[in-house]
């Protein structure tokens, strides 16, 4: 029997519109349209970002019972770690030119990206993860895109994600790899997301054939 088709409207919550950008440009092929909510929700400090994930999702209104919120970090690798989970403080304090220059006479310059996708499901909470490996250049590279992307190369290219568009950024990203787990997901479960989401949150789902 051939499968049905639909095209459900995902809200995400974010200020980042990068970010709702390169999620929906992963899951436009699975029938799922972003759409990006400019709520604010407390985030909490924890040296674990699947629990500030965790937490950040249990903050987001209870009438929202389908939706996603995302978290992401660099993590330097001669660094410990750093900045992680700090990523957004680090970015708005010591910038780019900070990151460069506690990484001058650093030989080992790997570092990776992670994003975690959090998707809030009929009471549940499930968590996708994407992580990419790559290194910190030696200086900020290109325009496009968001973040720490003018330092960061991805392995395999000499380009920084910054000197790439959107969508070659986003056939390569940690959040490519989150957005398609999350997206199988939905596939998966299709049956039992449009029943839930039909009745109770009016998220827009049309039947295409
Ligand atoms: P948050 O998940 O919005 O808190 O983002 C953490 C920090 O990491 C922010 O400063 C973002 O700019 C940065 N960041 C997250 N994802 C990316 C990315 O894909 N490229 C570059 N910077 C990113």
């Amino acid at each position: 029997m051939k499968r049905k088709k639909y095209l459900i409207d995902l809200p995400f919550i974010t200020g980042n519109g990068n970010k709702a950008s390169e999620i929906n440009d992963i899951l436009h092929q699975y029938g799922i349209n972003i759409i990006q909510k400019n709520l604010s929700i407390d985030e909490i400090q924890s040296d674990d970002i699947r629990e500030v994930a965790k937490k950040k999702i249990s903050g987001i209104p209870a009438s929202m019972d389908f939706a996603i919120i995302e978290d992401s970090g660099i993590f330097i690798n001669a660094l410990n770690g750093f900045p992680g989970v700090y990523s957004s403080y680090i970015y708005n304090t010591i910038g780019l030119n900070g990151i460069l220059k506690l990484m001058a006479n650093i030989e080992n310059r790997n570092a990776y990206f992670i994003s975690i996708i959090t998707l809030k499901f009929d009471k549940k909470i499930i968590l996708f993860e994407g992580m990419v490996k790559g290194r910190i250049g030696e200086k900020i590279k290109g325009n496009n895109n968001f973040g720490y992307d003018p330092i960061f190369i991805p392995d395999g290219n000499d380009k920084s994600y910054a000197e790439l568009s959107l969508h070659e950024k986003s056939m390569t990203s940690h959040r490519k790899i989150a957005a398609e787990k999350l997206g199988e997901y939905i596939k998966e479960n299709i049956d039992k997301i449009l029943k839930k989401v039909n009745n109770k949150d009016k998220t827009c789902v049309q039947q295409l054939g």
